[in-house]
């Protein structure tokens, strides 16, 4: 469905992609994990078109879309989230999904049931004319998720949703992303929450320092030395060999 390839981005002197390539199968719900500054969001950025790389393509669909403005890329049915989640404050939570509802529906009033049936799907229904700068940690990240899903994507691109939610408020939340996929839509998702990587992912790609260091599926890539020395330090894979061993 998505075939990114060898894109490099840099800011000033530093290189926050280097020829990074993945690709993302259609009804897959697939990882992207990596330590802080990997280039992780970066790359959510070409791929949504609000960074343009240096070099490389991104292919959807079998289109090349590696050129096309953001705006265009949404109609194809490309959606993301925000790292930061930014709601609109004076909107209440119902009209903020509506935004994204404006992408396919015209009519205030159809864009008004398509955002509540997409509230209702990631349970902020009961919230839905309450101001969205009411909301708690957990209510914005689902706010963002709903953002995304009322523009009704093929590919959702989903960056940190369980990020600053606590254990109660991520088991919560898990079975409404594996609905989302259930509904057919494609998710390549950011995560830095091992357990919920492990249990939703098909396959996982690791980046780190801009460079795609590891690729497979979750239980492979965890045992990868790259990795551990990625996120753990240079060494730690030994080390933790020697402390199996003893
Ligand atoms: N607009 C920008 N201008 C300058 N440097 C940037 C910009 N955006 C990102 N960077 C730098 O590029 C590198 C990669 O950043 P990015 O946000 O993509 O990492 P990340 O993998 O998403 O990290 P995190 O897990 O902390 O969210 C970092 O060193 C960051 O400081
Ligand atoms: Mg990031």
């Amino acid at each position: 469905m998505l075939e990114v390839s060898g894109i490099s981005r840099s800011f000033g002197g530093l290189k926050a992609l280097d020829g990074i390539s993945l690709s993302v199968a259609q009804g897959s719900i697939t990882g992207l994990i990596g330590p802080n500054g990997a280039g992780k969001t970066t790359m959510f950025g070409v791929i949504s078109g609000f960074i343009a790389p240096d070099a490389g393509s991104v292919v959807y669909q079998a289109t090349d879309i590696t050129t096309e403005p953001a705006h265009l890329r949404a109609r194809r049915g490309i959606a993301r989230t925000f790292q930061i989640v930014q709601p609109f404050a004076g909107l209440s939570v119902g009209e903020n999904i509506a935004v994204g509802a404006y992408l396919r529906h015209a009519s205030p009033s159809e864009a008004k049931a398509r955002a509540e049936a997409v509230a209702a799907r990631v349970g902020l229904g009961a919230m839905f004319d309450r101001s969205a700068s009411a909301l708690t940690v957990a209510g914005r990240k689902r706010l963002e998720l709903a953002r995304a899903l009322a523009t009704e994507p093929d590919l959702l691109l989903l960056d940190e949703v369980l990020a600053g939610l606590n254990p109660s408020e991520i088991r919560d939340i898990l079975p409404v992303i594996q609905d989302i996929r259930a509904s057919g839509v494609t998710i390549l998702m950011i995560e830095h929450v091992m357990q919920a990587v492990m249990a939703l992912c098909d396959d996982i790609f690791v980046m780190a320092q801009g460079r795609m260091i590891a690729e497979g599926k979750p239980d492979a890539v965890c045992r990868d030395p790259m990795v551990i020395e990625a996120y753990l330090g240079h060494g730690a894979a030994a080390r933790m060999q020697e402390a199996g061993n003893a």
